[in-house]
């Protein structure tokens, strides 16, 4: 977001929400009630919200329980014991739900179009989870126009979807110049800069101390597996690419795993659950880590992976036989991940960016000979926190505008 794009949203601006964002009205309350505790909300389409009372109380938007300034929350829930109850709960003549609490006599006023944007119900929850597509050989990576990413907030809007979505996105007709791909990182956020500089080169050069800048083939792979948390997104920009080979290689790690869970669910349990080691070996650093290939959150789905076969460090925390098991169990995975249908290759081109999630798409390069011509590459990395950060202020300047369009007709 410009500076210019927040000023025109703090027109709309209310201190009716307890955040900072902006809810379309879309439906109304038709009744409020409260029963065994819980704050019932009945809308005019039928659905029922029911909000658990320590829950709505901690929400209260008023100045007192969260700052006018920052909108954070000033109010100390655990003030209040456990039992907090409605004691009145009624609708005010602008359709916003007025509760008065019984322990301290405060009063709170909600705004419809919040509660229904953040209300939990069975029916609310389902229609917010989206899940992500995994992806194999098949897939035709979403390619977004550089230039219209660049000027126009749809069209990054649109990009930052498919890059949350799939992972994997490309972009053309970037320019060839150097610092073209921090132009576009900073549509998203700031750089995170590593040992390797916030830009670097991928290039064959004698001083290499990576791999990446040799001119092997790189087998599939991500970055920084050993950083506690990695990079969640990686760019590269491609500058020149006229050496003979040097082709890029993209699978899916979250479709890897769906297919070992179904394949090998033994050697899933292992790869999801036990701590692999990585190091980087350097002469001025020496960065440490250990994670499971593959991290689930609490429901069970793939999160992240942590999948690089040049940065392994020995296995010294566990006894022989589980060590065994869990070597045995990586090179299961390892050999999936190489298989032909999971992976997508083509070469860049000049001027073509292509930006991934580091935790999820691995990446590799075939062999290339920079005796047949150049090769040269410029990439950075961000976190995933900026790309949801970002996704999120553009999905306010969507519904800002559409409130404004609305209220002008
Ligand atoms: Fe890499």
């Amino acid at each position: 977001m410009t500076s210019s794009n927040i000023s025109e949203l703090s027109d709309i601006y209310t201190l009716d929400v307890p955040d900072m964002d902006i809810w379309p009205k879309a439906e109304k309350i038709l009744t409020a009630r409260v029963s065994s505790g819980d704050i019932y909300v009945d809308w005019e389409d039928g659905r029922v919200s029911r909000f658990q009372a320590l829950w709505l109380r901690e929400q209260c938007p008023c100045i007192q329980c969260h700052s006018e300034i920052t909108r954070e929350t000033l109010f100390d829930i655990t003030d209040l014991s456990i039992d907090v109850q409605a004691k009145i709960c009624v609708l005010d003549a602008d359709g916003y739900l007025i509760v008065q609490w019984d322990q301290d006599g405060h009063e709170s006023r909600y705004h419809p179009g919040w509660l229904r944007a953040n209300c939990y119900d069975d029916w609310a929850r389902t229609g917010r989870e989206t899940g992500k597509p995994t992806w194999d050989k098949d897939f035709e990576i979403p390619a977004f126009e550089a230039g219209g990413v660049l000027e126009d907030d749809d069209q990054l809007y649109d990009w930052l979807v498919a890059l949350d979505r799939y992972g994997l996105t490309r972009l053309y007709n970037a320019s060839t110049d150097t610092g073209t791909v921090e132009k576009v990182a900073n549509r998203i956020g700031q750089i995170r800069p590593s040992n390797f500089g916030s830009i670097f080169e991928v290039v064959s050069r004698p001083d290499a101390n990576s791999n990446a800048y040799l001119s092997v083939e790189l087998p599939l792979h991500m970055d920084l597996p050993t950083r506690e948390t990695p990079p969640g997104l990686q760019f590269l920009h491609c500058i020149v690419n006229d050496a003979e080979g040097g082709e890029s290689l993209f699978a899916d790690a979250f479709h890897v795993a769906k297919f070992l869970k179904q394949t090998a669910p033994e050697v899933y349990e292992i790869v999801t659950t036990v701590d692999y080691p990585f190091r980087n070996r350097a002469l001025d650093c020496d960065y440490r880590t250990a994670g499971p290939l593959i991290r689930l959150d609490a429901d069970g789905h793939p999160v992240e992976s942590r999948i690089n076969t040049f940065l392994t460090a020995p296995i010294t925390h566990l006894p022989h036989d589980q060590l065994k098991k869990a070597l045995e169990a990586r090179h299961h995975l390892m050999r999936l991940v190489k298989e032909d249908r999971f992976r997508v290759q083509f070469k860049l081109r000049p001027g073509e960016i292509v930006a991934f999630d580091n935790r999820r798409a691995l990446h590799a390069r075939t062999e290339f000979f920079p005796n047949t011509g150049n090769r040269l590459l410029e990439g950075c990395y961000l976190d995933r926190d900026d790309l949801h950060s970002a996704l999120n202020m553009q999905a306010r300047r969507k519904r800002c505008e559409a409130i404004r369009k609305s209220e002008a007709t």
